[in-house]
């Protein structure tokens, strides 16, 4: 099963000291209490216990048809209940130095011709550096490599430094045992509020013959075992 229903694997926040509070990616908010009862309760163990019952964490938030403002981490709540894998998008900046980010927000776009696209914040610093190359990499992350993605996932530092990477002939950064890597030329850049969204024309794959994703859902990592 993807996820089960009463135990989900935590990593990143204690396990690696990946703090997601105030980052895009802190799902629930810093003023969220995740921890009530009839929702998710820490079991000082990585995992969380989730009710078998029907109430979800959506119960217990926005009242959408109120007319009010839709809060943060509501907004944040209700998007992390889509579960998706995770990808490192990476290159050789302009000084031959790798430069990357953790990406969850990655989706295929378009056969022909082949695209694909990922929303990047407007205040990376890692994509500032990436954009001017004109292209990247995208390496689609293996249940194995939680530690890689909360390293790439933080904000500044020698991220590469402990990581197992090599560079493509066109520049592209992959991380070694990615499911697939995705090799890409910018082809347009979107508006998207306070992340751009990033189309990328592909030109150049591989792919792993095995493996499991690492996934992330509700703002913790998980994989696809049972
Ligand atoms: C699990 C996870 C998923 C993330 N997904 C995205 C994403 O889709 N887009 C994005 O811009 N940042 C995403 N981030 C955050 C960036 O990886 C991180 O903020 C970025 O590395 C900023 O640091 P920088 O300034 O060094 O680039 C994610 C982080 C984590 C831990």
């Amino acid at each position: 099963m993807l996820l089960p229903e009463k135990a989900l694997t935590l990593f990143g926040r204690d396990a690696f000291g990946f703090d997601v509070s105030g980052s895009d990616f802190d799902v629930f908010g810093p003023d969220f209490d995740v921890s009530g009862p009839d929702v998710m309760t820490p079991q000082g163990n990585g995992t969380v216990s989730i009710p078998a019952g029907e109430e979800t964490l959506m119960s217990r938030i926005a009242d959408l048809d109120s007319g009010r403002a839709i809060r943060e981490h509501e907004f944040r709540a209700a998007v992390g209940c889509y579960a998706s894998g995770l990808t490192v998008v990476a290159a050789l900046d302009e000084m031959g130095n790798p430069a990357g980010l953790t990406c969850q927000s990655f989706s295929s776009l378009s056969l022909e011709p082949p695209l694909i696209l990922v929303c990047i914040g407007r205040r990376s610093s890692s994509w500032a550096r990436i954009e001017p190359t004109g292209r990247f990499g995208v390496s689609i992350l293996a249940e194995e490599q939680q530690e890689i993605c909360a390293a790439i996932g933080r904000s500044g530092g020698d991220k590469f430094g402990s990581i197992d990477w090599h560079a493509s002939a066109d520049g592209a950064v992959h991380i070694e045992g990615a499911l697939a890597t995705i090799n890409c030329r910018i082809s347009t850049i979107h508006d998207g509020g306070d992340h751009l969204v990033v189309i990328g024309e592909v030109m150049g794959l591989t792919v792993r013959d095995a493996g499991a994703p690492l996934l992330y859902f509700r703002g913790n990592f998980g994989t696809g075992a049972s």
